[in-house]
């Protein structure tokens, strides 16, 4: 093995390393949604959206990208914590845009929902449950709110969106109800 390799797999084992802790902390991995999730999700926001969309844990990439395409009147805010996959989907972002997406590394539990006009997530249970009272308290009556795959427990869906895969993974929809 020369230098150059050695390198190479110092930096790939580093980036498995920084992956593998993060999910253990937050209890899930950067698995991207499929690219049905991603239609769904797409097909339940109204086409003439302006203002903020969140991903709230937004992994690779794989979400924010086509919601900054599909939906250019709005801005798209990406929330990661892990270092890798945001590093990738930032440094994406920064060669090749587009400019209505902004990727942020941070706990999303710290960043305000205030000014969401919809929230997009694929979590886990307890994370949907640590965001519950947050939602409650944040987001203004009448934001939607679309899950990959985990309910909101207590809250009623608008909608679920069953999909055509093996998992017949569920898409919630929820609106968040007036104070
Ligand atoms: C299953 S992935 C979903 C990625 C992307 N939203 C998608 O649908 O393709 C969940 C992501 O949430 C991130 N995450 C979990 N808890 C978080 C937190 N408190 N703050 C920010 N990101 C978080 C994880 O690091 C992971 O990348």
């Amino acid at each position: 093995m020369n230098a150059f390799d050695a390198i190479v797999i110092g930096l790939a084992l580093l980036a498995l390393i920084s992956i593998v802790s993060t999910s253990l902390q937050v209890g899930i991995s950067p698995m991207p949604s499929s690219r049905k999730a991603q239609q769904a999700i797409i097909s339940a926001i109204p086409q003439n959206t302006e203002g903020l969309i969140f991903d709230l844990g937004s992994g690779w990439g794989n979400v924010i990208f086509p919601l900054a395409q599909s939906f250019p009147l709005a801005t798209i805010r990406g929330i990661e914590i892990s270092f890798i996959p945001w590093g990738a989907s930032k440094i994406r972002a920064l060669l090749f845009g587009p400019s209505n997406l902004v990727i942020e590394r941070s706990n999303f539990q710290d960043i305000s929902l205030e000014s969401a006009e919809v929230v997009v997530c694929y979590l886990f249970p307890e994370g949907m449950s640590s965001l519950e009272a947050k939602f409650q308290k944040e987001l203004k009556p009448n934001t939607l709110i679309i899950s990959n795959t985990f309910r909101l427990a207590g809250w009623e869906p608008e909608d679920v969106i069953t999909l055509d895969d093996i998992h017949q993974t569920p898409i919630y929809h929820y609106r968040v109800p007036l104070k």
